[in-house]
């Protein structure tokens, strides 16, 4: 093996089918196939609907990363796969898949962590990581903030969710609006041309009481629910719904509390490299506010453009690209798909 390892990632936590073919931090190849069109008119993933869309997208993604890449499959040097967290029979699929490929072609499996799959695959269009760095990854599925020292083995979460995702937050808002599914970037759109201070929305979990529990959780319920009773008092009242205005007073709210707590989170850990990631960094406000006030702060901000940000293979090859750069012990075949897996595991 060269000390530029070429490496297979696989990803089928959600609903892409992702397969990414990276030479160390060179992106070779990202095939990705999406289920979303036939989720949309659910409003949300149906778990059964995706897997059965990975069995059929699994072998022509692979086909198609191979031709990208101008590789062979039989000339990797390894095959990471997303085992967790996810969607457990999706990750099967994967995880089925990435095995077949490993024992087939004689190769070392890694299965590793969706979320810290995410941060290393900023390096693909960044370069290496800042090690520490915080991150913040917000998607349909996920809002976390991180503490990563070494994206191949120590991983602390900070803070999460402790309700809806972000990604989910925008979602339900669009659907609320009468945008469609997926919401986000409809909502992004239509603030454009909206007023962020039109309505001056709730900012869950930063009062000084909550701080002392929740300094680096979020909650995007409330949010949700006073955009909702909102809109419902002003159709009761027979009165038009400020689509654009709504869309931007709410992403303001989101967007507000992510960039807060991030920059918290780095001011409280002495870090000053800030990483976004996940469907809502695609986000045009997320971006400006972060670039705003990190800058102001003097954190430098990085996020990876839209489509390395998504769901994708080439994110969980860069992790597997880096575990063998770092030596790291490979999985082995008896490697189980992990819903629930915690972020401080990174690789199993
Ligand atoms: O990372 P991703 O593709 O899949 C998950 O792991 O969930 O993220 C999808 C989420 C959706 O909720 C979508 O509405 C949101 O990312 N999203 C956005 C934007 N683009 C995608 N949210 C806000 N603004 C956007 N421009
Ligand atoms: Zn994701």
């Amino acid at each position: 093996m060269t000390s530029e390892p070429l490496v297979l990632g696989i990803e089928t936590s959600c609903d892409e089918t992702g397969v990414g073919i990276v030479r160390g931090g060179t992106l070779l190849a990202d095939a990705v196939a999406s289920s979303l069109d036939e989720h949309a008119r659910f409003g949300g993933v149906v778990p059964e609907v995706a897997s059965r869309a990975h069995l059929e997208a699994m072998v022509p993604a692979l086909e198609r990363a191979s031709r990208e890449a101008g590789v062979r499959l039989d000339d990797v040097d390894a095959v990471a796969v997303t085992s967790g967290p996810g969607l457990a029979g999706a990750l099967l699929v994967g995880v089925a898949s990435a095995k077949a490929l490993a024992l087939g072609l004689g190769k070392p499996l890694f299965g590793v962590n969706h979320l810290a799959a995410h941060v290393a695959v900023d390096t693909l269009e960044h370069g290496p990581l800042p090690q520490p760095c915080i991150a913040l990854l917000v998607s349909g599925g996920h809002s976390s903030l991180l503490l990563v020292e070494d994206v191949t083995q120590t991983v602390t979460p900070l803070g999460a969710t402790i309700d809806d995702a972000a990604g989910e937050a925008f979602d339900k808002v669009a659907r609320l609006l009468g945008l469609p599914f997926p919401g986000g970037p409809y909502v992004d759109r239509a603030a454009r041309t909206g007023d962020p201070a039109y309505v001056v929305f709730p900012r869950g979990l930063t009062s000084p009481r909550d701080l002392e529990r929740h300094r680096f959780d979020f909650s995007f319920s409330g949010l949700k629910t006073a955009v909702a009773r909102w809109v419902e008092t002003r159709e009761r009242e027979g009165q038009p719904v400020p689509v654009d205005d709504v869309a931007a007073a709410f992403q303001e709210a989101v967007c507000d509390v992510l960039v807060r707590k991030a920059l918290d989170a780095c001011r409280t850990h002495g870090v000053n490299d800030l990483l976004i990631g996940g469907g809502v960094a695609a986000n045009s406000r997320l971006r400006a506010m972060a670039e705003e006030r990190c800058g102001a702060a003097g954190v430098r901000v990085r996020v990876p453009r839209p489509k390395l940000c998504t769901d994708n293979g080439a994110m969980v090859a860069a992790l597997g690209a880096q575990m063998v750069a770092r030596g790291r012990t490979p999985s082995g075949l008896d490697l189980l798909a992990d819903s629930s897996m915690p972020v401080t595991v990174v690789a199993r």
